[in-house]
């Protein structure tokens, strides 16, 4: 980790809009929608995924960073010299995380490091361990012994070890997480949700809202289609922002120790 990260207790947890597209237009219109309105006061940073990046890249990535922090999400997976550089790439657009692939390696995780410091510590840089879509059998084809949690324990630690500034995990990972690496790591946590917007039959175990992952020591909140596919995405923003200041009632117990 990089010298002097607060902890966790010390941070207020940030909220960001996940602008995943289709097209740069829709997602710049509803930015400037959200930022116009008074919830947009609520609105930390955006979260610039691969699929706007790779049609909208650098002009949408200078937009957002002139406007908020932007997380640059692009789950970066290469040799050492091509991770530096695009760490390098995404100091210069302003991006104050990064994301990269912990089964990248340490060399390539320690290269990111090198490549930040250099940049002066940003982008902050967060490791993904286990996509969330990849089940016990993925992970078996492709040689990870030990099933997901094991998996995902291991790739944190080596990523930490390399230096990272912290992890994204889904939020009912994030008691485990605190438990076994402490306040220091920066946790960024996605799938959150409004407790009413919740479908019956989702996993309850796989969602949050922004105050219960909040709770369980999420310090970076990211929000997609709760806002993005809302009727009212203004007014989403407002009711989960509302329910991340009055610490609101969890969607049950997820994302709880
Ligand atoms: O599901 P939702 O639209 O809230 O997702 C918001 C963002 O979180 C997306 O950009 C996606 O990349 C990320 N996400 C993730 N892991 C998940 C679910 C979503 O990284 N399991």
């Amino acid at each position: 980790m990089s010298a002097g990260a607060p902890s966790a207790a010390a941070r207020r947890p940030l909220l960001l809009l996940a602008l995943d597209g289709p097209g740069w237009e829709g997602d710049r219109r509803l930015a400037e929608r959200l930022l116009a309105s008074p919830a947009g006061a609520a609105l930390d940073g955006f979260k610039l995924g691969p699929a706007l990046f790779t049609a909208a890249g650098p002009e949408a990535a200078r937009w957002l960073a002139a406007r908020r922090a932007l997380f640059l999400d692009l789950k970066l997976h290469d040799i050492p010299a091509v991770v530096a550089e695009a760490v390098r790439a995404a100091a210069a657009l302003g991006a104050r995380w990064l994301t990269l692939h912990a089964a990248g390696g340490r060399r390539m995780l320690e290269a990111a490091c090198r490549a930040r410091d250099a940049a002066g510590g940003r982008p902050e840089l967060l490791a993904v361990t286990v996509l969330t879509s990849l089940e016990e059998a993925d992970l078996a084809a492709l040689g990870y012994a030990g099933g997901v949690e094991a998996t995902a324990l291991r790739l944190a630690a080596l990523a930490l070890e390399a230096g990272v500034d912290g992890l994204v995990a889904s939020a009912h990972e994030v008691p485990a997480l605190r438990r076994r690496f402490g306040p220091g790591p920066r946790l960024a946590v996605p799938g959150l949700r409004a407790a009413a917007d919740r479908p019956a039959g989702d996993d309850q175990r796989r969602v949050a809202t922004p105050a219960g992952a909040a709770a369980a020591g999420a310090d970076l909140l990211v929000l997609g289609r709760a806002v993005r596919a809302a009727a009212d995405p203004v007014a989403a923003l407002a009711e989960l922002a509302a329910g991340l200041e009055s610490g609101g009632a969890p969607a049950g117990e997820e994302g709880r120790p």
